[in-house]
């Protein structure tokens, strides 16, 4: 009877290590995503095509080295990881808790690279 407990959660730790696993490797689809909630290149590549470069009037090699999309090495997908983590942190503690409609990249670029300063 101890013997068959003892097995019992033998099973139950290797099922919660190899779902721990493949969790991971879930993840793993994306290389280098810090602010997005995406997990699958598909999903994250039709928010870039739908909405991100929409937003700002530019194509992907604005933002990437269109050979590794996972590369920073381009000033504007570091500022633009800020602008995300920004506009994350907007509709979390401002816009949901008003119960108002999210703010997005389009709300201040409306197309451009450089939003307006001045009315
Ligand atoms: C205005 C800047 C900008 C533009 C334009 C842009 N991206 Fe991105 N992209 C980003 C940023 C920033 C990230 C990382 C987001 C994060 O860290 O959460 C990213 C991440 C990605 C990733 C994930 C790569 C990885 O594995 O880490 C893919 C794929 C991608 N973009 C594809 C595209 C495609 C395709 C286009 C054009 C249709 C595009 N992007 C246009 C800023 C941009
Ligand atoms: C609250 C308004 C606001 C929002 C929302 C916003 N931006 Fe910006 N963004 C700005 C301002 C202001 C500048 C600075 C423009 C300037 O200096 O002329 C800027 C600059 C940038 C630049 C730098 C351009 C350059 O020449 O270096 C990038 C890239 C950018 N934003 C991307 C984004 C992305 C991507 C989003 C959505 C995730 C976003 N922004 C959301 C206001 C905003």
């Amino acid at each position: 009877m101890v013997l068959k407990r003892k097995h019992l959660q033998l099973i139950l730790c290797i099922a919660l290590i190899s779902s721990i696993f493949a969790e991971d490797e879930k993840k793993s689809e994306l290389k280098n995503v810090q602010v997005l909630s995406y997990t699958k290149k598909a999903e994250i590549m039709k928010f870039m095509k739908k909405s991100v470069t929409k937003e700002l009037g530019v194509k992907c090699n604005y933002c990437h080295n269109i050979k590794d999309y996972a590369s920073d090495e381009k000033e504007q997908k570091i500022v633009s990881r800020e602008m995300m983590r920004m506009v994350k942190h907007i509709n979390t503690t401002t816009m949901k808790p008003l119960g108002l409609h999210e703010v997005s990249c389009w709300v201040c670029h409306q197309g451009k690279k450089h939003p307006d300063h001045k009315c």
